[in-house]
C-alpha cells in the first residue's frame, strides 16, 4: 500500500505535486484549501492523478471531519504551508497588498466572515491597536489606529496604506520592509483567524497521523513558527507540569518526536531563485 498524505494548504499545489510525484502509483493525497478560487484551479491542475487525489475547499481546523467524510482518517504525512500564496498576494482584488489599489478585503475565503474594510470601519480604536501590535508585531500600533480611525470609512487597500504611512514618522520607517507590511500582516491574521486556524490544525493533525507517521509545517513569520514550536515541545514531553512541582501530576505523555530540532532553513540558491522563501521556516515532527 503506498502513502496516505495530507496537504493542508494546497495553494497551487506545487508541494502536493512533489509529494505526489513520489507516492504514486499506490499513494493518496487529500487536498485541503480555504480558498474556493485555489481549489478550482487546482482541481483542474491535478486531474492527471485521478482519483488517487481528493480536493476540499475548506478550513484545516476541520482537518478531523473533512479527512473522515473523504477516506482519510488516518494519514501517514500532514504538511502546512502556513500564509498566503504568490496568486492571492498578487492580485490587487483580493485586498491583501499595500502595491496597487484593491478593495480592502483581505479574506482567503471570500464567501465567509468579515472583511478588513468591516474590520477597519467599525471596531473600536483599541480592538484595532490591539490587532496591529499582536498580530503584525507593530510598535506604531497606536497611532496607526488612531490614523485610521480619524479617515474612516476606509474602503481600498491603498486607504489603509495611506493611513499607516500618515501615522509612522518618516525618519521611522523601516528600511528592510514596506512600512505598511506589519499593520496589513496584523488586520489579515485577525481577518482569518490565523493562529487560532494554526492551534486547532496541530491539534488535529496529531489525531489524524498514524503512529511513525509525520507533519512538517513551513511557517513565514514568528508567530507562526512560535505556535509549532510550543506544541511541538509540549506534545514531546512526557511531562508538562511547572518545573517548580516535586512529584508530577499531569500525566502528560509524549505523542510527537520531535525531528527537525532547529528549523530548517531555506538555502542562498532556494532564496535567490524565490526571494519570498527567504523567512520560511520547515519544522517536522513524528507521531509516537
Ligand atoms: C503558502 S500557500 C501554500 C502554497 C502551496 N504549498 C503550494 O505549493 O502552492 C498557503 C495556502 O494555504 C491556504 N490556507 C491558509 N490558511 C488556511 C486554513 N486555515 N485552512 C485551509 N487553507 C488555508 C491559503 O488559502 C493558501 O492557498
Amino acid at each position: 500500500m503506498g502513502a496516505v498524505a495530507i496537504d493542508c494548504t494546497l495553494g497551487q499545489a506545487g508541494h502536493a505535486r512533489q509529494i505526489l510525484e513520489r507516492i504514486t502509483p499506490g499513494g493518496r493525497l487529500l487536498g485541503i484549501d480555504r480558498d474556493p478560487r485555489a481549489v478550482e484551479a487546482v482541481r483542474v491542475a491535478l486531474a492527471q492523478y485521478g482519483p488517487a487525489v481528493v480536493i476540499v475547499q475548506g478550513r484545516f481546523s476541520e482537518l478531523g471531519s473533512i479527512g473522515a467524510q473523504n477516506g482519510f482518517a488516518k494519514a501517514d504525512l500532514i504538511l502546512f504551508d502556513f500564509g498566503l500564496s504568490s496568486n492571492q498576494i498578487d492580485d490587487p482584488e483580493r485586498g491583501f497588498s499595500f502595491r496597487g489599489e484593491g478593495p480592502l478585503d483581505m479574506r482567503m475565503d471570500p464567501t465567509a466572515g468579515v472583511t478588513a474594510a468591516t474590520i477597519v470601519n467599525e471596531s473600536d480604536v483599541r480592538e484595532i491597536e490591539r490587532m496591529i501590535r499582536e498580530y503584525g508585531e507593530e510598535r506604531w500600533a497606536r497611532r496607526i489606529a488612531q490614523f485610521i480611525v480619524a479617515r474612516r470609512p476606509l474602503r481600498t487597500t491603498r486607504d489603509l496604506a495611506e493611513a499607516v504611512e500618515a501615522a509612522i514618522p518618516k525618519a521611522a520607517w523601516p528600511r528592510d520592509i514596506n512600512v505598511s507590511t506589519r499593520a496589513f500582516q496584523g488586520l489579515r491574521i485577525a481577518v482569518n483567524d490565523e493562529l487560532g486556524e494554526i492551534e486547532a490544525g496541530l491539534r488535529a493533525a496529531l489525531m489524524t497521523l498514524k503512529p511513525g507517521g509525520r507533519m512538517a509545517t513551513i511557517s513565514f513569520h514568528s508567530l507562526e513558527d512560535r505556535l509549532v514550536k510550543s506544541f511541538f515541545n509540549v506534545e514531546s514531553k512526557d511531562c508538562i507540569c511547572p518545573p517548580q512541582q516535586p512529584v508530577c501530576t499531569c500525566g502528560h505523555r509524549a505523542t510527537l518526536r520531535i525531528v527537525t530540532r532547529r528549523p530548517v532553513r531555506p538555502s542562498e540558491d532556494e532564496v535567490a531563485a524565490n526571494p519570498r522563501a527567504r523567512s520560511a521556516r520547515l519544522r517536522v515532527a513524528e507521531k509516537i
